[in-house]
């Protein structure tokens, strides 16, 4: 690529319409500086376009409603043995939303679920897609408001938008039967067409329990993990470990 070519690029990117026109014209006019102003022009042009990009992430940031912001270069791989890294960068490389696939992470308290699951959200913001997250009780909350409010095909058609859809803390709260025929609902539209990232402190044989209901478990199952990437921690809590350590340097 040239210089030149860049920059059509960028004006193009930018939704420069009229400058991309005169462009020729105005180079043909300053023939003799025109290298230089086609550099200047690129630099300034990248600056704009770097800032939109960085804007546009910021938005989807904030659309994403992330209970806190951290990634993957925040996370310590060497801290967890069961979590293998190059697993995880590469469902990073985000893959798994080009191919509408599910992430199940599933373990104890304090494992990194949540902090995975944020971490590949962001990274997916990053490339433009549109993320949300949730805790399993705010969305089985909102799906009984609104099927109460006679509003439900458009809050399943809400939740079902979204290339990548988190859904956080699967079998802490019990779910009521209608909570969960609403979310099986929702897994069903988005099954094959969207990501959904799952985090679940309890083992899928127990999903009857959380559910209220085995066929409706299973069923619930059957379209999460078909083709879906299940990443299984063990091991002790990041959380206590640092209380652990905390106590011991304050005592
Ligand atoms: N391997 C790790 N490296 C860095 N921070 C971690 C790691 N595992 C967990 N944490 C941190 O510990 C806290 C608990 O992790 P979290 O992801 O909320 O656990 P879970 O969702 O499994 O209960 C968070 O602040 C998280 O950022
Ligand atoms: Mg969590």
């Amino acid at each position: 690529m040239t210089e030149y070519t860049q920059l059509i690029n960028n004006l193009e990117a930018l939704d420069l319409v009229k400058i991309k026109s005169y462009l020729p014209e105005f180079l043909d006019k300053n023939k003799k500086d025109s290298t230089i102003l086609i550099s200047a022009l690129n630099e300034l042009t990248d600056l704009e376009l770097k800032d939109k990009m960085f804007r546009a992430s910021e938005n989807l940031i904030r659309t994403a409603a992330f209970p806190f912001r951290k990634t993957l270069e925040d996370f310590d791989f060497s801290f967890n043995d069961s979590i293998d890294k190059d697993y995880i960068m590469d469902l990073a490389t985000l893959r798994f939303a080009e191919d509408n696939k599910n992430i199940l992470f599933l373990g104890n308290p304090g494992v990194g679920k949540t902090h995975l699951a944020v971490a590949l959200g962001i990274k997916a913001t990053q490339c433009k897609y549109s993320v949300y997250f949730t805790t399993c009780h705010q969305l089985i909350s909102k799906l009984n408001k609104a099927q109460k409010e006679n509003r439900i095909d458009k809050q399943l058609q809400h939740f079902a938008q979204y290339k990548i859809l988190i859904i956080d803390e699967i079998g802490y709260l019990p779910i009521d039967r209608q909570g969960a025929n609403l979310f099986f609902q929702l897994i069903s539209k988005r099954y094959g067409k969207k990501s959904t990232i799952i985090t679940t402190n309890m083992p899928f044989g127990a999903w009857g329990d959380v559910f209220n209901d085995n066929i409706l478990a299973s069923a619930i199952l059957d379209r999460l993990l078909d083709q879906a990437y299940v990443v299984k921690i063990v091991g002790e809590s990041y959380r206590t470990k640092y209380l652990a350590v905390n106590k011991k340097s304050a005592g």
